[in-house]
């Protein structure tokens, strides 16, 4: 079979489509055989290509034909403003945390960790050995598999002091992310309408869930020390509030741990005032000066629900994650996520419990640790020696980024913007306060991009700064 031959009748009968009419015949393969001297194979091969191309298309027993050409046309979407009326809040677009950016572009604005911090081999092996199992073809039981549920409430009870009765496998929840968890939450927990307390400034996700459950922001300031007690004591009764929802552990933006004490004091408040603290260890993996203390580690009165995530630290293709509840707001929770999406996939959950319960899991997160500290330092010394304006208030003791704040009366949206059209893309801190900003604050990942470019990066937010 020649390949000249068939490129040769690929181009002629290209060639003759260009001046015939959608749906004409194509000459047969016989009359091509012989206007080209060509092979029944090579002519075979030749019409297979053209289908590929789209440009014919056979119709068995009847012959080949030309293909219709799609035809480009304006398409005009404007009646749907009318159908769908306002945007409900919080879904009017995506925050800036999650846009794509240019291959060149220095991203300090996403909110994961580059794929070369994560425990690659682990994972791939992980979802190999899943793939064989029983997971790959069985449902899940809603509340997920009871291995997964028993390593989530065991790395829990590890933490219980003495005293305190640990969380069991049948309060902790396989969910897929945590983002997930948080809806089902604010909807099972606070309600539409019902007030819920909330740190400011905050996860924008954790905002934005909250929109769409209905429920009703209370800020209350927080900082490199977490809350003030006092305030939130205060929150809860003047709102009625029946439920805080808080990051003791590195927040994000922030980075902070709450002191020990802050957290024993907003756990008397909550017993106090019947209510709950919706406890969001998000970074329990992402610890570079501390360990995580879990405050629900020390409750066994169903007080704190207790979220907790795989995405940052093994996999955010795994999306496998926890809510470690008790009593009617366990059953709650449980029902929502079921009403929601039934259950999670068990292959996924069969990997990420591979993941954990590998030895190499340790060393993983030993060495993550490392990773996180030289990062965050670099991103810092940078900023000190090239954006001299750029002040990290805190240096963060956990996390994936710095909380920045710019010289009083910044426009962040224009330094936002004069940074992406030098190719450096930061995220606004607008985004972490449920009300008005506290001041001028950026937020910048450092462990994402390439820290052989965080000079660089330092360098265009200096210029801005310099510049606006
Ligand atoms: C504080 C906080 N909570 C929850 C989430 C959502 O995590 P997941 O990826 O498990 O849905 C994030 C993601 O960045 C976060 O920062």
């Amino acid at each position: 079979m020649s390949q000249d031959s068939s490129d040769r009748i690929v181009a002629g009968v290209r060639a003759w489509i260009a001046t015939a009419s959608p749906g004409a015949r194509v000459p047969s393969n016989r009359a091509l055989m012989a206007e080209y001297g060509a092979s029944p194979v090579t002519v075979q091969k030749a019409m297979q290509h053209l289908v590929r191309l789209g440009l014919v298309e056979s119709r068995p027993g009847a012959g080949t034909f030309v293909r219709a050409v799609p035809t480009a046309r304006a398409v005009d979407y404007g009646w749907q403003t009318a159908a769908l009326g306002t945007a409900p809040a919080g879904l009017a677009g995506l925050s800036s945390t999650q846009r794509t950016v240019a291959p060149d572009a220095i991203g300090l604005h996403s909110g994961y960790p580059a794929v070369d911090l994560l425990p690659e081999r682990l994972v791939r092996q992980a979802l190999v050995r899943a793939a064989r199992t029983d997971a790959a073809l069985t449902r899940s039981p809603a509340a997920g598999l009871p291995e997964l549920q028993a390593w989530f409430a065991g790395e829990l009870a590890a933490a219980a002091p003495a005293g305190v009765t640990p969380a069991s496998a049948r309060d902790a929840l396989i969910i897929s992310g945590s983002q997930s968890g948080l809806s089902s939450i604010f909807r099972a927990v606070v309600g539409v309408g019902q007030p819920l307390l909330i740190e400011s400034p905050t996860y924008w996700g954790a905002m934005l869930a909250a929109a769409q459950a209905g429920v009703v922001l209370v800020p209350i300031p927080s900082g490199p020390h977490g809350p003030d007690p006092d305030d939130v004591e205060r929150a809860f009764v003047q709102t009625g509030a029946r439920a805080f929802y808080a990051q003791p552990t590195f927040a994000n933006p922030t980075g902070a741990q709450w002191p020990i004490a802050t957290g024993q004091a907003v756990l008397e408040t909550v017993r106090r005032h019947g209510a709950f603290l919706i406890e969001d260890d998000w970074a329990h993996d992402l610890g570079i000066d501390a360990d995580p203390r879990p405050i629900a580690a020390s409750d066994d009165d169903g007080h704190v629900v207790y979220l907790r995530s795989l995405t940052k630290s093994a996999s955010p293709a795994l999306r496998v994650a926890a809510v470690i509840a008790r009593g009617p707001a366990r059953d709650r929770i449980l029902a929502d996520r079921a009403a929601e999406s039934m259950y999670v996939s068990g292959l996924l959950q069969a990997a990420a419990l591979d993941v954990v319960t590998q030895p190499a899991w340790r060393t993983h997160l030993r060495g993550f640790r490392e990773h996180l500290r030289v990062r965050r330092d670099l991103l810092i010394s940078s900023l000190a020696a090239h954006a001299p304006a750029a002040h990290v208030e805190g240096v963060p003791v956990g996390g994936l980024n710095l909380w920045v704040r710019l010289p009083e009366g910044t426009d962040v949206v224009q330094v936002v913007r004069a940074c992406e059209v030098r190719g450096l893309i930061i995220a606004p801190g607008s985004e972490w306060f449920p009300a008005e900003p506290s001041g001028s604050y950026v937020r910048l990942n450092y462990a994402n991009a390439d820290p052989g470019r965080f000079a660089e990066a330092a360098g265009i937010l200096g210029a801005v700064l310099d510049g606006v």
